[in-house]
């Protein structure tokens, strides 16, 4: 079967985890995707975080597979003019260097424009060109911080929070994806012409923070948040507070405790208030005298006693495990999950059966579980294929660029590959 990116080549100039989750999606679905790395080191996450010595970590391999792996020290001249060559047959150069990094290299968006004019350069920063702070380094956490999640996260008598979800890393690559097929269908349309795309992690992160923009217009206006869980009985500033697990929307929700929680930490789930599931809930969980009780019927009239209403829920989840309860509550139509481990995910029998979990070769590590694709097309079947070694690709990448025997020999020992 012929992937739909079939025939993209992809000069993969990235590190870490926002640039390669990027190029690792764009490389399930076909594109040839060539990760630069500097020789003897390569990309940083091959050595942090290891649980095998002298082995590619898995922080490298769950952001890598699919990939070839090119070793060149763009800073020799050697290696620039390898780098040359390669722009000149590549459709995409994706990086998320620290800033001007790819410029001090020699690289800037008008030589590589030059060189091939098809070129999409796309880049993560953590702050857009011409922001006050563009100039700065940005990882993960600083990201969410600055992009509005970790002052919204959290409790309201807790400091801000980040989330375990990578907002400002994978998040980031999602949206440059997005921007990198948004160019290659534009270069479609257009004669040919290549663009830059930049996404910034900040950016990113607002994004997915845009409801708490929302709520911070609502709140100017009318000084209270009834979803939020101050309303009625706690305070306001001018700030959007800290929600707890509050669900956020229009539905009241929050994380319940379920049998055991007094040892197993995540015995619990996760329990929406849906308006119009309100008899159903009554009937669930005992109470059917609440579905005609004007105390009750209406989600105005639950409001300030939202948390008794919770308390008695729990009470009714003391003698269920939390999938016990999901199976009850599915029933009735009520929006709810168990709050799950990532032990339970990673033997969830659905997720292994649809490719979310799966297992993948390595090489020297031997198998490991890695994220599959999280989309799911009718028309392809995305098969995970393990993260290559450093330069295992090189003298393959060299050859297909021209490159005889005698010179691959020469680039290496010149130290530029
Ligand atoms: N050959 C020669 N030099 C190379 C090279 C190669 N193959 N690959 C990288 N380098 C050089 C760069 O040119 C740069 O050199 P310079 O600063 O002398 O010009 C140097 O390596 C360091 O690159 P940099 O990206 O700044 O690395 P860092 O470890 O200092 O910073 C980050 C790491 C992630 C903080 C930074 O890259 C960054 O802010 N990136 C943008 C935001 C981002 O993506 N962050 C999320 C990471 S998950």
């Amino acid at each position: 079967m012929t992937k739909p990116l079939e025939g993209i080549k992809i000069i993969d100039f990235t590190h870490v985890q926002a640039g390669p989750a990027c190029t690792q999606l764009l490389a399930w679905y076909g594109a040839d995707v060539i990760k630069v790395e500097r020789p003897g080191a390569g990309d940083v996450t091959r050595s942090q975080l290891r649980d095998i010595p002298g082995v590619d970590a898995l922080y490298f391999t769950m952001l890598n597979s699919n990939k070839k792996s090119l070793t060149l020290d763009t800073k020799t001249p050697e290696g620039k003019e390898v780098l040359t060559r390669l722009i000149k047959q590549s459709d995409v150069l994706v990086e998320n260097f620290g800033p001007g990094a790819l410029d001090r290299m020699g690289f800037t968006w008008e030589h590589i424009r030059e060189l091939n004019p098809g070129m999409i350069v796309a880049s993560v920063k953590g702050f857009s060109d011409g922001h006050h702070y563009e100039d700065l380094k940005v990882y993960e956490n600083v990201a969410q911080c600055a992009g509005g999640a970790a002052s919204t996260t959290g409790f309201d008598d807790g400091p801000p929070t980040v989330s375990a979800a990578a907002l400002g890393d994978s998040n980031t690559g999602m949206h440059l994806a997005i921007g990198i097929l948004t160019a290659l269908h534009a270069r479609n349309r257009n004669g040919g012409k290549g663009q830059k795309v930049a996404v910034s992690m900040q950016d990113s992160v607002l994004n997915l923070c845009r409801v708490k923009l929302r709520d911070q217009q609502r709140l100017d206006r009318i000084g209270y948040l009834e979803e939020y869980p101050q309303y009625p009985h706690g305070s306001f500033t001018d700030v959007v507070p800290r929600g707890g697990n509050a669900g956020g929307g229009g539905q009241p929700g929050w994380v319940l405790k379920c049998k055991g929680w007094e040892t197993d930490k995540n015995a619990y789930i996760y329990f929406t208030i849906q308006g119009h599931a309100w008899a159903p809930i009554c009937k669930a969980i005992g109470k059917p005298e609440w579905i005609e009780d004007p105390a009750y019927m209406t989600a105005s009239a639950r409001q300030d006693k939202i948390f008794d209403i919770f308390g008695t829920i729990e009470a009714w989840l003391a003698d269920k495990t939390k999938f016990e309860a999901v199976n009850i509550l599915r029933k009735f139509d009520i929006p709810c999950a168990p709050v799950m481990t990532m032990k339970e995910l990673a033997n969830d029998p659905s997720l292994r059966e649809s490719g979310t979990i799966t297992e993948v070769d390595h090489k020297e590590r031997g198998k490991y579980l890695t994220v599959g694709s999280p989309i799911k097309f009718s028309d392809l079947k995305v098969e995970i294929t393990g993260s290559p070694l450093l330069g295992e690709h090189t003298n393959e990448v060299l050859e297909t660029l021209g490159y005889s025997s005698k010179e691959i020999a020469a680039l290496h020992a010149a130290s530029a590959v």
